[in-house]
Parts: structure tokens; sequence; C-alpha cells
């Protein structure tokens, strides 16, 4: 085979502008459950398409589309293997995407990123535009069981950050740690399991609560350490902590929204608290091209942003709060800490 020829600026804009084909092409496989049905030794295009009830010469095309991005491998004309990238499509897969590729590029996504430039001229995101609600009173009052798929999507693509997130958090003098909004309960159960004596809070919307992990809402050692509080962080935050966890939470809202939940938050929060946001660093991240398409996501979802340093710095003391510094995890988030100033 010819090398390949560095790509001139009209074939690389080209790629560029056809990449929701990518997209396209890494949901099919994991509606299809491709990778699931790809065994350890490589298979035959004619024997996957058997598997998963497709036509053999689209899947040869869709297979083909994926290798090309390192999502499988064709180790012989016809035969495909795993790779890396492709056994996290599968279900079992530990820290799997399989879930946020489904999510990634389900109707509502195409639908939200289409218009993009109408979010970018007005700031809002489209979702109410289009929905007539917000994306969380959608996906838990109108489609539960996407609702339940953004859930798995976060626990799951949550494992890996989590772990990084409790190598460097510091508990030190830490009785209680509270995550808000922290989904299924992935961080916190890392951080519960590592340290015996640490009692924990996941405080949460009613729906993701009730779906919470259940090692820690159902009896055994971790439950008996740990609380679910079903709430609305808009409203109150009725916990007390000395630490208190935000995980990708803020990045959802605009600046007003994030001070007037972070002023909620502080509201019942003893003095001295810790205000950990564990979130994407626009201007220390080492994975840009994750955080800036995050950072586009959140805009025309939920009207949220991705932030520098110095804007979460800003957002802390907009909201009465101590700001103390950003540290790196070795992984996409930074953990982003102050506290609650004592009462003066
Ligand atoms: C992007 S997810 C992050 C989940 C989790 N912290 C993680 O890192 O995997 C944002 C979470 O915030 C929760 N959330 C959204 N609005 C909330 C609110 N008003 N009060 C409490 N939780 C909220 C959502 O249910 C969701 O689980």
């Amino acid at each position: 085979m010819a090398e390949p020829q560095p790509a001139t600026a009209p074939l690389r804009l080209h790629a560029l502008a056809y990449s929701l084909g990518v997209t396209a092409a890494v949901t099919a496989a994991a509606r299809l459950e491709l990778a699931d049905a790809l065994g350890e030794e490589p298979m035959t295009v004619a024997d996957l398409a058997t598997a998963v009830g497709a036509k053999q010469e689209p899947l040869g095309q869709l297979l083909r589309a994926l290798a090309c991005h390192g999502v499988f491998q064709e180790t012989a004309p016809g035969r495909y293997t795993h790779t890396e990238l492709s056994r996290l499509l599968r279900a079992d897969a530990p820290g799997g995407r399989r879930a946020m590729a489904l999510l990634a590029g389900a109707p509502f996504a195409w639908r939200i990123w289409e218009r993009l430039d109408t979010a970018v001229r007005t700031g809002r995101s489209v979702f109410p535009d289009l929905y007539g609600t917000t994306l969380f009173t959608h996906l838990h009052e109108e489609e539960p069981e996407l609702g339940a798929l953004f859930d798995q999507a976060m626990a799951k693509s949550g494992v890996a950050t989590a772990a990084a997130v409790a190598e460097v958090l510091d508990l030190t003098g830490t009785h209680t740690v509270a995550d808000i909004g922290g989904g299924r309960g992935t961080l916190l159960k890392v951080l519960l399991e590592r340290r015996p004596g640490l009692n924990g809070v996941l405080f949460e919307l009613e729906p993701v609560a009730a779906g919470a992990d259940p090692a820690l809402r159902d009896g055994g050692e971790l439950a008996a350490r740990c609380k679910v509080v079903a709430g609305d962080c808009h409203v109150d935050v009725p916990v007390k902590a000395d630490t208190y966890l935000l995980k990708g939470v803020v990045h959802m809202w605009d600046d007003e929204t994030a001070v007037a939940a972070l002023r909620t938050l502080a509201r019942n929060a003893p003095a001295g608290a810790r205000v950990v946001l564990i979130e994407q660093v626009l201007d220390a991240t080492e994975t840009p091209e994750i955080a800036t398409v995050m950072n586009l996501l959140m805009l025309v979802s939920q009207g949220g942003r991705e932030r520098t340093g110095g804007e979460f710095r800003e957002l802390f003391e907009r909201a009465g709060l101590r700001f103390h510094g950003i540290t790196a995890t070795g992984s996409v988030v930074h953990l982003v800490e102050g506290s609650v100033p004592a009462a003066p």
C-alpha cells in the first residue's frame, strides 16, 4: 500500500465537516451490539452480519469506516478483530463507553447539535425551544429510558476519573463528604471504599437518587456509612458535610445559575467546609479536543460552559466562597477547590 500523503487543508476540512458520520458509525456499532458479537478470535463479516442481524455488505462498509479510526481492525480481507477502542463498546467493559456512544448519537443529540449556530447567536440552550422543557425534565419525566441511559453513561465513563480523583483528593480531617449531583454514586463509592472511617451523602434529583448504586443504599457496610438524599440543588441543599464535591455539575450552568447554586449550597454548609468542583479546565486540560466539544455541548444542551481557571475563581468569588486553587488529577478533570468562609 502507498504511504498516506499529508492531508491538504481542503481535505482536512472535508473530513471535519463529515465527522458526524464517525459519530453515526460509533452509535450504529453500539446499537447493533457489534462489539459483543465479536469474540476473542477474528470473525468474518459474513458471520458478524448473521450474529447482529445485518446485511453483509453494508456491515462491511460500517466496519471499514470504524477500523479507519481504530475501532475494530481488519486482520485479513473481510475478517475483523477487536482493538482497545472496540472493546470499550462491549456492554460489560469496565469503564466502557457503549452507553456514552448511544447517548452521543441519540435522536435528541442530533436535533440539538443541528442548531448550534442558534445557540451561538443567542447564548442559550436550544433544548427548551425544541422540547418545551429542560434536558433533565425531559430525561426524567418524558423519556425515562433515555434518562437511565444518561445515568449509566455517566456512571461507566466516570469509573476511571473517579479513581484518579480519589488518588489526589486529600480527605484528611473530613468526616463527611457530600457528592452533589453525584449521579449513581460512582465517585462516592470509590471514596468510601478507600476510607473506612468516612461517611458520605449522595445528593441527586429524585429519579437518579432512586437508581443509586445498590451498594450505597441497600444495606451492607458502605450503605451504613452513606445517605442518599433526593432534592434539587437550585432549591435547597439540606446536607451537612465537611467537603462538598460537584463533579461535572457546574459546567451544565451559565454563570448566574452556577453562582446561585453555589450560594444555595453554602447556605447550609458549615463555615470552613470545602467546596471542590471537579471539572475540565479549559486552560489547563491536556485533552482540549474533548473539553472544547463538551464546552459546546453544555451550551447547546443546557446553556452551560466549561471554564478557565480564572473563570472558576471569579465564580467562587461571586458566590461568596474563598478560592484556593486548581489541582491536576492525571485524568481529564481537575479539582477546583474553595471553601465556605467563616461568618463575619
Ligand atoms: C453530568 S452529570 C454528572 C454526574 C456525576 N457527578 C458524574 O460525574 O458522573 C450531572 C448530574 O447532575 C444532576 N443534576 C442536574 N440538575 C440537578 C439539580 N438541580 N439538583 C441536583 N442534581 C442535579 C443530574 O441528575 C446528573 O446526574
